[in-house]
């Protein structure tokens, strides 16, 4: 394969060290697309002869439509994907044909092509089972729009809140998430074909017709930057690793709260799993991998980042070990997304638990704070008299709201009757009135809000796939026959 040059054959211990076939292979349909943009517009610069430009045309159409059937056979012994498809094209079509693909081009730049349309796409199948993921969210936060919780700081009950309110910080959380992939995609949505090996192709193609008919919305400015650096790779999978942590604290608290401990939500026994030993065991599983799926991640982001340290410009075979780890990462972050909507899908609300949990904890000890401020009293003062209720209130083995008026007003006279009902968790909730609260006119609000945020999303999603589904047809109309 690598000519005149070289006077030995390579070592048959080589191969099976330098391979990344079992990686790149995924890239199969990319890297095809890749060559048909690529033969197109060779021919269409007139740089190679129309019949080798047709031929090399018509059997990459038809590798493609059988790599998309799953049909095209990937026979293991080539160094990469590449090779693999040129080999295809070789045995098809004869040498004479096939040599005239890798006209101006280098597996340098085609490589980066293809991967940065799998990373694209991966992007965007993500995003749309992050976008699901949040539709249940919203779903299961509407549906308990009267449902009071424990909010917790310090793992310790702090101030009641709704639990639909509660629900919507996962929504926020995953809407950056989602914010920071679509911002990374940008960055990958940029065509190096044509780039070469390092210096630039040497013959006059069209990149901006290129990068057009695969999709892409630029074309790269620097032949040596872009077949040297996978930035791109490092940070979208920087942002997958930043989903995978808000997926995993989302999943530690929904094994929290299936404990007997907690008890806020019952999962049915089809998402359990059960012991190979003790019999009464109901296991959350699937959770607990969710939540360890932020290793490989995070894994992933150093894996790329140490690739890239002190690498010397331009390619260096050491970029071989971009796709691996950015694979881990989306599979791993798919696999958190699809148990999570699973699992937030399937929970069953423990109202009665969580009713429960308002109590003992004097909660809305601020309220009874809050109450004298309202009346005049400067707040460490009221702290400090709020504290003695709460004294009294546990000495009387009761919550605030049912501690006698009596009690209140030993401590202050300036609290009324009405103190009774402001203490109450409804009332506490009630009195959290301002944007971002958990009142729950807000909360209503703030379920509108996020609906039209994912309304948004899913026409992002939505271009992004029609974007790309008229580019392949824009290409497959323009290929050489
Ligand atoms: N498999 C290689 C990769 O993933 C393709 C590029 C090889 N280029 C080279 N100059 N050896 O990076």
């Amino acid at each position: 394969m690598w000519g005149g040059r070289f006077v030995e054959e390579p070592d048959p211990r080589v191969a099976a060290l330098l391979t990344s076939l079992p990686v790149d292979r995924h890239l199969l349909r990319w890297d095809l697309l890749g060559s048909l943009a690529h033969v197109t517009s060779l021919a269409e610069a007139g740089v190679i002869p129309p019949l080798p430009a047709a031929d090399l045309a018509r059997a990459l159409r038809e590798m493609l439509a059988a790599a998309d059937a799953g049909t095209l056979a990937l026979n293991d012994g080539y160094e990469d994907v590449h090779s693999l498809i040129e080999a295809t094209l070789a045995s098809r079509l004869g040498g004479a044909t096939a040599g005239w693909l890798q006209t101006g081009r280098s597996r340098n730049d085609q490589v980066v092509t293809a991967f940065r349309l799998d990373v694209k796409d991966r992007i965007r199948r993500l995003v749309d089972g992050v976008t699901a993921l949040q539709g249940i969210l919203l779903t299961r936060a509407s549906q308990v729009t009267d449902v009071l919780i424990p909010g917790y700081t310090h793992l310790q009950k702090a101030q009641p809140v709704l639990l639909a309110h509660h629900w919507l910080a996962y929504f926020w959380m995953l809407n950056r998430d989602v914010g920071r992939l679509r911002d990374a995609f940008r960055r990958v949505n940029v065509s190096p074909l044509g780039s070469g090996a390092i210096a630039g192709s040497g013959f006059p193609i069209d990149r901006a017709r290129q990068a057009a008919l695969l999709g892409f919305a630029q074309i790269s400015e620097n032949s040596v930057d872009a077949t040297a650096d996978r930035d791109f790779a490092f940070e979208v999978t920087a942002a997958v690793a930043g989903l995978l942590v808000h997926l995993s604290r989302w999943a530690e608290e929904l094994i929290l709260w299936t404990t007997q401990e907690f008890g806020f939500i019952a999962l049915p026994d089809g998402i359990m799993t059960g012991s190979s030993l003790m019999p009464q065991k109901r296991n959350p599983d699937l959770l607990e991998l969710a939540r360890a799926q932020a290793g490989g991640g995070l894994g992933s982001v150093v894996t790329l980042a140490v690739m890239l340290k002190g690498l010397p410009l331009g390619y260096n075979r050491d970029l071989q070990e971009d796709k691996a780890p950015t694979l881990t990462a989306f599979r791993a972050a798919e696999m958190a997304t699809a148990a999570l909507h699973l699992v937030a899908d399937r929970m069953v609300v423990q109202r009665e638990r969580m009713a429960a949990a308002l109590r003992g904890g004097f909660l809305t000890a601020t309220e009874v704070a809050d109450y004298l401020v309202r009346r005049g009293v400067p707040f460490r003062e009221a702290h400090r008299l709020a504290g003695r209720v709460v004294l009294a209130a546990e000495a009387a083995r009761c919550d605030l709201w049912e501690l006698p008026l009596e009690a209140y007003r030993n401590v202050s006279p300036r609290f009324e009757a009405d103190v009774l009902q402001a203490v109450t968790p409804e009332g506490a909730v009630g009195a959290r009135d301002v944007p971002g609260g958990t009142a729950p006119g807000r909360v209503a609000q703030a379920l509108e809000a996020a609906r039209a945020t994912a309304v948004i999303q899913r026409a992002w999603l939505e271009q992004v796939r029609v974007d790309q589904q008229a580019a392949e047809a824009r290409l497959l109309e323009a290929v050489p026959v």
